[in-house]
């Protein structure tokens, strides 16, 4: 695609996919479309005042050819609809291997967190050819994460979290920008994907690193905010054990049953009596007004480490 640059550049298989997608509902719509505005023009010519042509309406009745251009563009949009909603779960399931970096928009920047606790502000350094999941939260109104290059946008919404993944494999540095009007500075709120190698990656993260995980971050908030009070394995009170909880089925006391994800462990702390596990008092607060949305991803980060070195326990 170069010479004539209708696209931004691609950054990922997916985003040369898109492309392909795009390309072929544009060559598909034409040619179906086409001929129909050809033939207006020819008839309209043909058959104008005054033209010496034969009016006479003979009925025709070739059945095969008239189902014929019912049928076959009816089957060349199925084809495009598989293809495009394979594209679209392909979107929507992370590899189970992505590498987890956590997203804090806010007026007006955005803030990532890796895993070892390495952080930055409106650049996200990223290795090529691995699968990259972000985990987004809003601290205070709608923002977009939107990079042109992966043909990848995703809004983030406050009170939830929302996730978007990718795997560029080609080393470069992209556009990354806000797509939703946010306020007074939302056209500046933007900056880079960096795209390297596996090498220069971990020399990055090498660089940028820090003393402390995020996990272990989140460990510290856990004890300083009282949470292993309740929630650790020698305290008196009844409430849920958090190893190995993540990822697991839990059921709750209307009788449904939920997954322990991110959005749920959030959910427990800062709307508690929201979803009371099966079997426990409604005795924890709330954490809303003491905990910024940064504190809980951290806190989300431990609680998911946890997850690792549990015991196997019966449901
Ligand atoms: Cu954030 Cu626009």
């Amino acid at each position: 695609m170069s010479g004539l640059a209708l696209w931004p550049e691609q950054a990922s298989a997916y985003a040369a996919e898109v492309d392909r997608l795009v390309l072929g509902v544009t060559v598909l719509i034409v040619l179906l479309s086409a001929p129909v505005f050809v033939l207006i023009v020819a008839f309209a010519v043909k058959y104008r005042r005054g033209r010496a042509a034969d009016r006479s309406h003979q009925v025709n009745r070739r059945v095969g050819l008239e189902v014929s251009w019912a049928v076959i563009p009816f089957v060349l949009l199925i084809g495009f609809y598989v293809w495009a909603a394979r594209l679209f779960f392909d979107a929507h399931s992370p590899p189970a291997d992505a590498i987890e970096i956590q997203v804090l928009a806010k007026q007006w920047m955005w803030k990532f967190q890796h895993a070892g606790g390495q952080r930055e502000i409106n650049e996200l350094h990223v290795p090529a050819g691995q699968p990259v999941r972000l985990t987004m939260a809003s601290q205070d109104v709608i923002h977009s994460l939107y990079v042109p290059a992966l043909r990848l946008k995703q809004d983030v919404v406050p009170g939830r979290y929302t996730t978007l993944w990718f795997n560029a494999d080609r080393p470069g540095a992209y556009a990354l920008e806000c797509a939703e009007f946010c306020g007074a500075d939302h056209a500046a709120m933007g900056g880079h994907l960096v795209v390297l190698t596996p090498t220069e990656y971990a020399a990055w993260l090498e660089k940028s690193g820090v003393d402390e995980s995020l996990a272990a971050q989140g460990a510290r908030l856990f004890r300083s905010h009282g949470c292993s009070g309740c929630h650790a394995a020698a305290a008196t009170v009844h409430a849920p054990p958090l190893e190995g909880l993540f990822g697991r089925p839990v059921p709750l006391q209307d009788g449904s049953l939920v997954t322990a994800d991110e959005q749920y462990i959030r959910d427990s702390i800062l709307l508690p009596q929201a979803q009371l596990a099966a079997g426990y008092p409604p005795i924890m607060p709330t954490f809303r007004n003491v905990l910024s949305e940064d504190e809980v991803l951290r806190l989300v980060a431990y609680i998911k480490s946890l997850a690792a070195d549990a015991p196997e326990r019966p449901r």
